[in-house]
């Protein structure tokens, strides 16, 4: 099992539009992992992206904890060290800590005002231009993440324009994560899990840790592209996919120097239907929105359960 890289500008030039498809489709299939070069989002901006984390992660305590996820019914804020277990099973915590944004909406926006799940305002540290930054990335990686359904959609025989309506006002969630240190190799990074959503996006530092076990074999090493994103298929394309895409454990072993990442979990719209997709057979699952499918996900992960 290997984990290809496959150089998005075969599809986004149309220079290799069928190749490229047919090397997603079996990555998809095969470990669900692969990176993606040549994707056209800036270095420049990925690079600010971690210094305003840096920047973030180095507030005092104090300053963190008034934007504490735990106090947020829409899954936004300061996830600190310690408070999540991803793999629910271990009992052991995560080392890492973690902010995220969501799909930004206005104070004053109906489903806001209304409570609707996952339709809240961001929540923003006081350092100068976190906003701004977190939020342009946000985009340009959503848009990114979007145009790679096309690509699935063709893999899939799916009529162009399948995908998109699910994702107008997506429940995405971009994450920057901190994991400090660890020279005794104690505890664990992250723990095994699976993602949730479509498909995520991941950029790391180059700092080594991430780990994949595909299925029927044992952990394998995330190679380092420098500039290239790994990207995953979630739990909700392998069960829209009828089961013909997989979402495959991974983990993050403690890092022997301290090691950041930004992850962007690209989740459906609340009310999208996920059902089994046209051409996939018999339905092994039956349908579910996308807001009731991720909170589920979410409730198994978040000491204290609160998250709506
Ligand atoms: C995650 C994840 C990997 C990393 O947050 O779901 O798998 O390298 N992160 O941080
Ligand atoms: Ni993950």
């Amino acid at each position: 099992m290997e984990i290809p890289v496959l150089d998005w500008s075969r599809f986004a030039t149309g220079s290799d539009v069928d190749g490229f498809v047919q090397d997603l489709g079996k990555a998809s299939r095969d470990t669900g992992f692969f990176l993606v070069s040549n994707h056209g989002i800036p270095e420049d901006l990925v690079k600010d992206v971690f210094a305003k984390g840096d920047a973030f992660f180095a507030l005092p305590m104090a300053e963190k904890a008034k934007i504490d996820i735990r106090g947020n019914p829409h899954n936004r804020g300061w996830a600190c060290q310690g408070s999540e277990a991803l793999d629910e099973t271990s009992g052991q915590m995560d080392r890492k800590e973690a902010f995220n944004v969501g799909f930004d909406l206005p104070s004053d926006d109906p489903r806001v005002l209304a409570g609707e799940p996952f339709r809240g305002v961001n929540v923003w540290p006081d350092v100068p231009g976190f906003r701004e930054t977190m939020l342009d990335y946000y985009d340009a990686v959503l848009h990114l993440s979007v145009a790679l359904h096309r690509a699935f959609e063709m893999d899939l025989n799916l009529p162009e324009g399948y995908f998109p309506p699910h994702f107008t006002e997506p429940m995405a969630t971009l994450r920057v994560l901190s994991y400090p240190a660890a020279p005794d190799g104690d505890g664990i990074g992250a723990g095994a899990h699976t993602d949730y959503g479509s498909v995520t996006l991941l950029m790391t530092d180059g700092v080594g840790g991430l780990q994949v076990r595909p299925r029927g074999g044992d952990w394998i090493d995330v190679p380092h592209v420098p500039g290239a994103y790994v990207v995953n298929i979630g739990d909700c394309l392998m069960r829209w996919s009828n089961d013909i895409y997989v979402s495959t454990p991974h983990r993050v072993l403690p890092p022997k120097t301290a090691r950041r990442s930004i992850a962007f979990f690209l989740d459906p719209n609340p009310d999208s239907v996920i059902a089994a997709l046209p051409g996939t057979g018999e339905a092994k699952y039956p349908a579910v929105t996308g807001a009731d499918y991720l909170r589920s996900r979410l409730d198994a992960t978040y000491t204290p359960k609160d998250i709506t």
